[in-house]
């Protein structure tokens, strides 16, 4: 079997960051770094699948997003490209994103007509400004990988739903098989090399796939989000399993 046991770990850990204080630290000093060629680099290293990804995820909660009445909040936003999917798919519903880097996040309030339609906050994911049960959708695109602590991640995402409300969690995973060693050539290869010369950061790029491989397998993932409290807890592979979401509800 190809399946790879992994230690049970409590959340991202940059090289050199010794607790979650300092790991926190590292992710936003590294994404504030490579903001301005994020943009860029994304579309260019997921030769522009991302923004499949992004709008199969909005598809997915079309029935909360059609309500023009409903709050959705989509965390570690980083330049936007998640929540203004959510806008394109529904039908006016209050849409708020949030990251805890403010470059990111004034990219995403100057990016396009419609960041001006939307709510852009600078918070952290691990201690939202958000009262209890204040949304009815919760996404996260990419982003979740990065944070300190996976559990406090899903307990919080969890205390601002409202009972009912349903959360997406949309990460890479390891695809397996053939395609996962062509996909790892690239991945761990040829990817790092491209994201340094281009966003001219030597750490980000490599901190990429090691965070794929530390973060949880879908099996272990799912039983995380169950332990949290999440009801009807699945994840849908896309692409062959190189990213995929996990959809739950409160
Ligand atoms: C890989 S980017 C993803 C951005 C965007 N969602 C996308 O799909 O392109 C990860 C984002 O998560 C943000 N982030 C990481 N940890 C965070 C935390 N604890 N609180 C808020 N934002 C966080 C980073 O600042 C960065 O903008």
């Amino acid at each position: 079997m190809d399946e790879v046991v992994k230690a049970r770990v409590t959340g991202a850990a940059p090289e050199g960051a010794s607790d979650p204080e300092a790991a926190s630290r590292a992710v936003r000093e590294m994404f504030t770094a490579i903001a301005p060629r994020y943009d860029l680099l994304n579309h260019l290293l997921s030769a522009n699948v991302d923004k499949l990804w992004w709008r199969r995820t909005a598809k997915a909660f079309s029935t909360i997003l059609s309500r023009p009445e409903a709050k959705v909040l989509d965390l570690c936003c980083g330049t936007g490209d998640m929540a203004f999917a959510l806008r394109r798919q529904g039908s006016g519903p209050a849409i708020t994103g949030a990251d805890f880097s403010h470059t990111m996040l004034t990219r995403a309030a100057g990016k396009t007509r419609e960041s001006q339609k939307m709510r852009w906050i600078e918070a952290d994911a691990l201690r939202l400004p958000f009262p209890d049960e204040n949304f009815d959708l919760v996404t996260s695109a990419f982003g979740f990988r990065n944070l300190a602590d996976y559990d406090a991640g899903l307990h919080e995402i969890l205390r601002v739903l409202r009972p009912g409300g349903e959360c997406g969690i949309l990460e890479f995973s390891e695809p397996r098989g053939l395609m996962g060693k062509i996909y790892n050539l690239y991945f761990k290869g040829v990817l790092p090399r491209v994201g340094r010369l281009i966003s001219g950061s030597s750490g980000a790029y490599s901190y990429l796939p090691a965070s794929v491989q530390r973060f949880p397998e879908p099996p272990e993932f799912l039983e995380r989000m169950r332990a949290a409290g999440f009801r009807d807890a699945s994840w849908n592979r896309y692409t062959f399993g190189i990213a995929g979401l996990y959809r739950g509800k409160r």
